[in-house]
């Protein structure tokens, strides 16, 4: 094991340890590999953000976690959630284990929740099965949960259906719902994107109390590094797959080593440049079936030398403790 996986900065035992995980995907032209080689590891209370362009395989890392993959792909790996395996666990104990130990946020709330059914049946309808609770007192829980989600008028709100709340609002029921069992880790898969600036922020807010009052396990998978900012204390920075850079978010925002990072970051939207032109990175990411030579990145690199064409670069610490999959020399190399 590398010196930042081994280290545990809370001295905590950890919840979840993913192990080279790998996810492939067969198609008619090949195998695709969506995830490759992830490892990471996270305390109980502890914010992970998994960041990185589209289809660098944030999702699928997710999915292979809560047993939702599609039926083309095929895991390899360990992920051990209290030291036991559940990407081998069947579907009935995963079943078991989602929504109670693990519950899972999706980007659009409306592909979770049921628009013919009413909030309040479907926040009931979780504790009822999971929770063993007789109706009344799964009400009673039911509007304390939206209570803590800060919705207004929580009691009133239980009679009402889906499509009769705004896009922020259904997310605070999708937060409310997944916060129901007092699951110990909770992936949030983009839960912030399809909000406006303002709804995105109250809800980034949210979830920063809410880890707090109920010590829950986040992974937050986003796009946008500036998301994970305030939230999060580790982040893995992913590219076609693999990890590019792995460290406290301390270290991945004031010293980001890696080109892709260093990159994403001049892609935040800041206060003080507003007018001036958003920095991208050129060019897009690979197509999977046909990765380039090499390190992933090395064609979008500004820094890329003949090596990297041919060599691929381990995960490997650096100096400041994060972890960084590249080969451009270490002295000088911090910005
Ligand atoms: N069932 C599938 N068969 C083949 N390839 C797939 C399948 N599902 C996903 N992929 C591929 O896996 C890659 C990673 O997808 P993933 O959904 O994890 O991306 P992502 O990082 O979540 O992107 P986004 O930010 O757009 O949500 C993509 O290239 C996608 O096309
Ligand atoms: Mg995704």
């Amino acid at each position: 094991m590398n010196s930042f996986n081994s280290t545990n900065p809370t001295n905590t035992k950890n919840l979840l340890e993913v192990d080279n995980l790998r996810v492939n995907f067969k198609t008619p032209d090949g195998f695709v590999t969506a995830v490759n080689d992830l490892n990471f590891t996270l305390a109980q209370g502890e914010t992970l953000g998994i960041v990185g362009e589209s289809g660098s395989g944030k999702s699928q890392t997710a999915f292979a976690l809560m047993g939702l993959l599609a039926q083309n792909g095929v895991i390899e790996g360990e992920a051990r959630f209290e030291g036991r395996d559940i990407l081998s666990l069947n579907e009935k104990e995963m079943n078991r284990i989602r929504s109670k130990e693990i519950a899972m946020i999706f980007q659009d709330p409306m592909t979770s929740l049921n628009p013919y059914m009413k909030v309040g049946q479907q926040l009931m309808e979780v504790l009822v099965l999971h929770k063993k609770m007789s109706k009344s007192e799964a009400f009673d829980a039911s509007v304390r949960m939206l209570d803590a989600v800060k919705m207004p008028e929580a009691r009133k709100r239980m009679n009402m259906y889906p499509h009769e709340f705004s896009g922020g609002m259904r997310q605070r029921v999708m937060i409310a719902m997944a916060l129901l069992c007092e699951p110990k880790l909770l992936i949030a898969d983009e839960p912030t994107t399809a909000l406006d600036v303002t709804v995105q922020a109250q809800i980034l807010t949210l979830l920063n109390e809410l880890k707090d009052d109920f010590n829950t396990a986040i992974v937050m998978i986003t796009h946008d590094l500036g998301v994970v900012a305030g939230l999060c204390d580790k982040v893995l920075v992913m590219y076609a797959g693999q990890t590019m850079e792995y460290g406290t978010a301390e270290d991945v925002f004031y010293h980001p080593t890696h080109p892709y990072t260093q990159g994403l970051l001049k892609a935040i939207p800041r206060l003080d440049s507003v007018g001036s032109e958003l920095a991208t990175i050129p060019g897009n990411p690979p197509n999977l079936l046909n990765l380039p030579s090499g390190c992933p990145f090395q064609p979008r690199c500004e820094f890329a030398q003949d090596h990297c064409a041919t060599k691929i670069p381990k995960l490997e610490a650096f100096a400041s403790g994060q972890l960084r999959a590249c080969h451009k020399p270490t002295d000088g190399w911090v910005s």
